[in-house]
């Protein structure tokens, strides 16, 4: 049924559904938009979903909706499910695990499969040093305990983050990010002491001949001269930025604000809550450039859907914390735990990292491709990305580096239409970008990256 690339020794996945797109009739139909009138009268309307129709089941690269219509999924439910979204190794070690106990809370009773998850994540992040590991439920969770650990450690309180950063929706991580609309707007106050500086943009440049080392100069002089290195506790950076438009920035620009932070004693933390976990083509994204960060938050690709989220790092740093002082009561339940272990075991057995750059290998063929033959002046800007967290920035017509938020949501909206679901981003809203289940099949990508193609053919035709 399909022609998913084997290497010698490398597992096939199995599915337990078709893995095929097909859209039957009404869109959304009779029961989806039963529920959407259930909903609207029960569920706040801060609580915002991109796809009108509700899911009945989902496995691979599928989501199938209540009303009969079968989805190719290229969000992977914003890049968690990885490895599909019931995964047999997942869906078995959760029901092994919720058959002995459900939740007894780490910090009370504890039990293994904590430990067996930070030994995994102890062995798979960069650095070859002693480390150490506290599970939280949410990438925000671990957001905030990194600079819990990093304040403490340090005894100083400034946090530098980036232009278009994203790290989550808590008060902390609010003040952490960038983007207002829709994130902080009216969310105020925020958490003090939190700095921005600077990102690489390639794209953005107003110099596009700025190299990365420049850049983070750039970044390191605006630290210095608006902070004072003595004071600043943290440097947090997603290495690739995710909702701020999977924005990749220039080679050498991570590899020089490492080293700023280990000359200056300041915690560099790499927020890879989005972009690890074989995302990238490597089990990290900072693994692309040798960059060792001292904490490493994770989330969302970590436990194959189930929540769960860490940090991972020197271990003189988190050991610097007072018993008592890091944990939650469900933080590394013992379901999530499992389900981490299976997720973990499928990424190995299945080689999701080199699965991640098969991904990328066919998708930037056909969009180069499509990018080459309408030319310049078409609304493509830039395609960008690693592995399989690859984007699509778009432009007004004409050559410019205008952003182009309409193109991008009419784009969006005519995959959907034809039974593709893409995710949008970007500080500007123009960004598309493809987050396939790593599993994903080459027949099912490349029936979706025809639909895409469609799609931008169309509206670049006005
Ligand atoms: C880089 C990054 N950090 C933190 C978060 C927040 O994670 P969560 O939504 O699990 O709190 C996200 C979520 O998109 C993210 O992409």
């Amino acid at each position: 049924m399909t022609t998913y690339a084997t290497t010698p020794g490398v597992t096939a996945p199995s599915f337990r559904l078709e893995q095929k797109r097909r859209i039957t009739g009404d869109f959304p139909g009779p029961r989806s938009t039963e529920l959407a009138a259930r909903r609207a009268a029960v569920v706040a309307k801060g609580v915002a979903s991109g796809v009108p129709v509700y899911v009945a089941d989902a496995d691979g690269g599928i989501i199938h909706d209540v009303d009969g219509n079968s989805f190719i999924d290229l969000g992977a439910g914003i890049a968690v499910t990885s490895v599909g979204a019931s995964d047999p190794a997942v869906v078995g070690a959760v029901k092994d695990q919720v058959e002995h106990f459900t939740h007894t809370c780490f910090m009370v009773t504890p039990y293994e499969g904590y430990i067996a998850v930070a030994e995994q994540l102890a062995e798979l992040t960069p650095g070859d040093f002693e480390k150490r590991t506290v599970l939280f439920n949410s990438g925000a969770e671990a957001v905030e305990n990194a600079v819990k650990v990093a304040r403490l450690a340090t005894g100083r309180n400034a946090v530098v983050a980036f232009d278009h950063a994203y790290h989550g929706r808590t008060n902390l991580t609010m003040a952490l990010t960038a983007k207002s609309m829709p994130y902080k707007t009216n969310f105020g106050p925020f958490a003090p002491e939190i700095y921005r500086v600077p990102m690489s943009y390639p794209f953005r440049e107003e110099n596009p001949a700025i190299t990365g080392a420049e850049a983070a100069q750039r970044a390191i002089t605006m630290i210095e001269k608006q902070i004072g290195s003595d004071s600043v506790a943290a440097i947090i950076i997603e290495p690739v930025q995710g909702e701020g438009g999977f924005i990749v920035p220039a080679d050498g620009f991570l590899p020089a604000l490492a080293a700023w932070a280990k000359a200056n004693g300041v915690v560099f933390i790499a927020d890879e809550v989005q972009s690890g976990f074989c995302r990238t083509g490597e089990w990290f994204a900072v693994n692309h450039e040798g960059v060792v960060p001292d904490i490493i938050t994770m989330a969302k690709g970590i436990a194959g859907g189930m929540p769960l989220s860490a940090i991972t790092g020197r271990a003189d740093l988190l050991d610097a914390v007072h018993a008592g002082g890091l944990g939650g009561t469900y933080g590394g339940n013992p379901v999530a735990c499992a389900a981490a272990l299976g997720a973990i075991r499928t990424m190995k057995e299945q080689d999701l990292a080199g699965r991640a750059r098969h991904i990328e290998a066919q998708v930037t063929e056909r969009l180069g491709a499509l990018q080459a033959d309408l030319g310049d002046g078409s609304i493509i800007g830039e395609l960008r990305g690693r592995g399989a967290m690859l984007a699509i920035e778009f432009v007004e017509q004409g050559g410019g580096r205008t952003p182009n938020a309409d193109a991008t949501k009419a784009i969006a909206a005519h995959c959907l239409r034809e039974g593709v679901i893409i995710l949008t981003c970007g500080t500007y809203g123009n960004v598309v970008r493809l987050l396939p289940p790593l599993v994903i099949t080459d027949e099912l990508l490349a029936d979706g990256l025809d639909v895409l193609e469609q799609a931008i053919r169309t509206v670049n035709a006005g």
